[in-house]
């Protein structure tokens, strides 16, 4: 398809340096070969992640400066909160300063050491928070989820027969809770149909489990829906999001991507009455970890910025040009012959590392290869979603292989342009023709959990 024009003019511009490859090859060095050491600087086009990076609009500008900075009742807690009743809906609703400060409010709480946690797939904070919290993660996704071949709409969904035969083998009292990632970031930004959260939300009721959405990119996911699955075709975005957070009991949101804030989180119990005990612990742990319940970890104008994203992010024509980008991108990489997740994610273009650099195998991180390699050819900096995410197994310590090893492009909200897609996709070609040259890399250095942060890495020559 062609490439759907920005539903926004520019009004500031970011200059970016372009550097030499011996400048890039230097700093890689420097970084002991992981992009998250290298300094923005030496980038020039920034896919590591679509998490905080988007660009303010306007309006957003113009919210920083009405924020309400008081300690307590402060007027942009209370917008958000008139926001995000809105949308959602949900009884209690409290901001945290990012995603994984709500997983660090709600795991510990509802989890007993020794608990399973399924989810479709875990996001790695998330897995981390549940494994910190005495818990065992259960990924459960779909079949079609595993293959990158399979054209399928909703390769994000759960494998709901593998979650009933789970439950009926352990029982409900062993499972802390179920989340549904939405969209599927772990598996290549895919979207979760409508019709699998029924089925989960049916699951969870009958066996007394808890049903929780890890909401990042909630609005994504709902315009997959709409373009998707038919019983949807003429709702709106809203209504979509509305039908989705129905089926669940809580969600825990990183807002730094679809609500389109620099920093920000929410974690929210949609009745309150039916889980009174869940909502004042989940306040104590708020209380002590994030700050007072009216702002939660952050200043009253980032309350403010985060009430007009939230909004901004629903928008269907900004998210027709949103996920166009994406397909822009992805149609580009086809025409190249350059593997990679069709149909494409809603966040950007997971790369298939494992099928471009065959000769890597997954315990030397082609996922990762490629992204050291996108950054010497052209200064793209982007991440591995493979095996070397994934941590060594909490319990045997034992590496783990990844379903897919992927290297994502991750794209920011309304920053980069056509001509920087072109870019990315010129720099894979150049990199297609001299494949076997690519090495793999050893870990030399890693901490306990969250390794891909700050591992050190050696390449195998
Ligand atoms: C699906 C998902 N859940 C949770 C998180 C964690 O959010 P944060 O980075 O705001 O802590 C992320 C971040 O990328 C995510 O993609």
């Amino acid at each position: 398809m062609g490439y759907v024009a920005e539903p926004f003019k520019i009004k500031a511009v970011e200059p970016i340096r372009i550097t030499t490859p011996e400048e890039r090859r230097a700093a890689i060095i420097a970084a002991d070969y992981n992009n998250f050491g290298l300094s923005s600087d030496d980038v020039y086009i920034d896919l590591l992640t679509d998490s905080g990076t988007g660009a303010l609009s306007d309006r957003q500008w113009a919210g920083l400066m009405i924020g309400d900075e008081a300690y307590a009742g402060g007027r942009s807690h209370r917008h958000l909160m008139q926001v995000t009743d809105e949308i959602f809906g949900y009884d209690w609703v409290q901001p945290v300063h990012q995603g994984r400060a709500a997983e660090k409010v709600l795991f510990p709480f509802i989890t007993t050491p020794g608990q399973y946690v399924i989810s479709n797939t875990f996001f790695d904070t998330t897995r981390g928070h549940v494994g910190l919290a005495g818990g065992i993660p259960v990924d459960l996704v779909c079949p079609e989820g595993g293959d990158v071949e399979v054209d399928a709409p909703f390769k994000g969904n759960i494998d709901v027969p593998r979650l009933e035969a789970f439950l009926a083998e352990h029982g409900g009292e062993s499972v802390a809770a179920i989340v549904m990632t939405i969209t599927n970031n772990s598996v290549g930004g895919q979207p979760v149909s409508v019709a699998n959260m029924r089925e989960a939300s049916r699951v969870a009721r009958e066996h007394g489990v808890l049903l929780v959405i890890d909401a990042a990119r909630f609005a994504e996911n709902a315009y997959f829906v709409k373009r998707r699955e038919p019983e949807f075709r003429d709702a709106s975005i809203r209504e979509i999001t509305r039908t989705t957070f129905a089926l669940a009991d809580a969600f825990t949101m990183s807002a730094k991507k679809d609500a389109i804030v620099s920093m920000g989180g929410l974690i929210a119990v949609r009745d309150r009455a039916a889980h009174p005990d869940l909502v004042a612990g989940l306040q104590a742990n708020v209380v002590a970890g994030e700050g007072f319940l009216t702002y939660g970890g952050l200043a009253g104008r980032d309350l403010e910025t985060l009430a007009i994203g939230l909004k901004e992010g629903l928008d269907e024509n900004f998210l027709r040009y949103r996920l166009g980008q994406s397909e822009y991108l992805a149609d580009r990489l086809l025409e190249d012959g350059i593997p990679h997740q069709r149909p494409v994610g809603g966040h950007g273009v997971f790369v298939d590392a494992g099928a471009l650099l065959p000769h890597i195998p997954w315990y030397r991180f082609p996922g990762h290869a490629l992204a050291v390699e996108l950054y010497l050819e052209a200064g793209i900096r982007s991440c591995d979603i493979g095996s070397y995410l994934l941590d060594p197994d909490p319990v045997t310590g034992e590496p783990q292989q990844a379903v897919a090893e992927f290297t994502r492009l991750a794209i920011p909200r309304r920053v980069y342009t056509q001509s920087h897609l072109d870019v990315v996709a010129d720099a894979l070609r150049a990199i297609r023709d001299r494949a076997d040259t690519v090495p793999g890399y050893q870990i030399v250095e890693q901490p306990a959990v969250l390794r891909h942060f700050t591992a050190k890495l050696r390449p195998i020559v």
